[in-house]
């Protein structure tokens, strides 16, 4: 069909260009749809007879190289969007050359020895309870739903019910109390597992972690055991719910906590002044994470963990006549997904090359990237830091020489910085007020990438005024 090392060859000189570009080009890129798909040059219709493979690898290098944002590189502050580290990227070309269906020990031996490895490492390296279970997902959309119905299970044994068999049909509610904060993956796997999305939502202080005062008052309404949802690094401010009272408030009254902590689990791997915002982690039932943002993992990886390893068994696990079972790690058991990809691989090499010191570096690193692009920023006349700058995460507001548009001024300033190309980042809506968010996640940031980002954020500041 064709000759696959001189495809990998041409496809290795794409992606090294592609990488070498990443810290001088326009953050996002200026082409248009339209001018994507003439770089693709075949749209208009399945091709009839099959094209090389050469054009077809260059045809897809050129789109992609006009149509995709640089968000692996050291200047992209956009959602939460880690980049990738050279090793785990390189480690991902080899899942791809290895071809590997990671469900069953009997479809790849390696795939399952390294999850089960790198599974290991995860719960040592994040200090939680041993025995954790551990299951890697596409994200934390499906690690969410992963840890929710292992709590819907347990909860719902708890009461005598066998929700995998009968499912929730005339099943007395488990009433569900999350953060009003959240993230919206929360109440999106919520509905997946048929329980709804009304949640009693807990109010929040003003750096956006959960009131034990509200929690208290949404613990006295339920009349049964809950699932509480509370979060390690909120989207916006990246704050940290106060997890050791949660958990205790809640284990109290026999329920359920699941931390989302797509962000924030990683700064358990930090050093102690970040391991302390954490504190009480340990004590929920269910946790998650994303190796693609912190971890700086190429796109797919979540992480999904439970402390209650029947309870997340008993949820997920499935059998069928023609699935060979080894009594080896079988990941079909730990995850929504069958088929799917070695995506602990790329884990498992990020980690054993960072070890405990490089991950700590990683986290404390940017962190602090992130508290010294609020201090540039913040030592402007007419721009403030709106949140705490406890994790990674920057909200700016821009009140300028007229403070009544506040909200109209912060909205331009994020499309004049979108449009400069320095660096790349969104805007947000938190307590009402419109921000611009700021996401520090890449290893590749250096304090002088910070230094001419904040600089570029300021003079686009000073645009959007004279525009205003
Ligand atoms: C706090 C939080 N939870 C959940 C998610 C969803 O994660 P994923 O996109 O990996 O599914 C995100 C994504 O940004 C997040 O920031």
């Amino acid at each position: 069909m064709s000759d696959f090392p001189g495809l990998l060859h041409q496809a290795y000189e794409h992606a090294v260009r592609w990488r070498a570009s990443l810290p001088d080009r326009p953050v996002f890129p200026a082409a248009t749809p339209d001018e994507i798909r003439a770089a693709l040059g075949q749209v208009d219709g399945m091709p009839a007879t099959g094209e090389d493979a050469v054009s077809t690898l260059d045809a897809l290098a050129r789109a992609g190289e006009l149509g995709s944002t640089a968000s692996a590189g050291p200047r992209y502050f956009g959602y939460v969007i880690g980049s990738s580290l050279p090793v785990a990227a390189a480690a991902d070309w080899l899942v791809t050359a290895w071809d590997q269906n990671s469900t069953l020990y009997s479809c790849s031996p390696a795939a399952s020895v390294v999850e089960d490895v790198c599974a290991a490492w995860i719960v040592d390296l994040l200090g939680l309870p041993s025995g954790t279970s551990v299951g890697f997902t596409t994200g934390t959309q499906m690690a969410a739903f992963t840890g929710l119905a292992a709590a819907r299970h347990h909860l719902m044994a708890a009461a005598g019910r066998d929700v995998q068999a009968d499912g929730l049909w005339d099943a007395p509610r488990i009433p569900v109390i999350a953060s009003a904060e959240r993230h919206a993956s929360i109440d999106r796997a919520l509905r997946y597992l048929g329980m709804g999305s009304r949640v009693d939502a807990v109010a929040c202080d003003a750096n956006g972690a959960m009131e034990l005062s509200a929690l208290d008052a949404a613990l006295a309404r339920v009349d049964r055991p809950p699932i509480v949802c509370a979060q390690a690094g909120s989207i916006n401010t990246g704050a940290v719910d106060p997890l050791r009272a949660v958990c205790e408030r809640v284990h109290g009254s026999g329920g359920w906590v699941h931390v989302d902590g797509a962000i924030g689990l990683w700064a358990l791997a930090a050093d102690d002044e970040h391991r302390r915002l954490l504190d009480g982690a340990q004590l929920a039932d269910s946790w998650t994470t994303d190796a693609h943002k912190w971890l700086n993992i190429p796109f797919d990886c979540g992480i999904a963990l439970v402390a209650h390893p029947e309870a997340h068994r008993a949820a997920l696990a499935v059998t069928a006549d023609y699935l060979e079972i080894s009594g080896h790690r079988e990941q079909i058991d730990t995850v929504p997904e069958w088929s799917r990809r070695a995506r602990s691989v790329p884990v498992y090499a990020a980690l054993r090359s960072l070890g405990r010191a490089g991950v700590a570096r990683l986290i404390g690193g940017t962190i602090d990237h992130a508290r010294h692009m609020a201090s540039l920023l913040a030592s402007e006349p007419g721009v403030e830091i709106v949140n705490d700058v406890v994790l990674n995460q920057v909200l700016v507001r821009f009140t300028g020489p007229v403070r009544e548009d506040a909200d109209g001024l912060t909205e331009e300033v994020v499309r004049h910085v979108q449009q400069d190309g320095t660096c790349w980042l969104s805007g947000s809506v938190f307590a009402g007020r419109a921000v611009m968010r700021i996401s520090v996640c890449s290893w590749q940031t250096t304090a002088d990438d910070i230094a001419r980002s904040a600089a570029a954020i300021i003079r686009c500041y000073h645009d959007a005024v004279k525009d205003c």
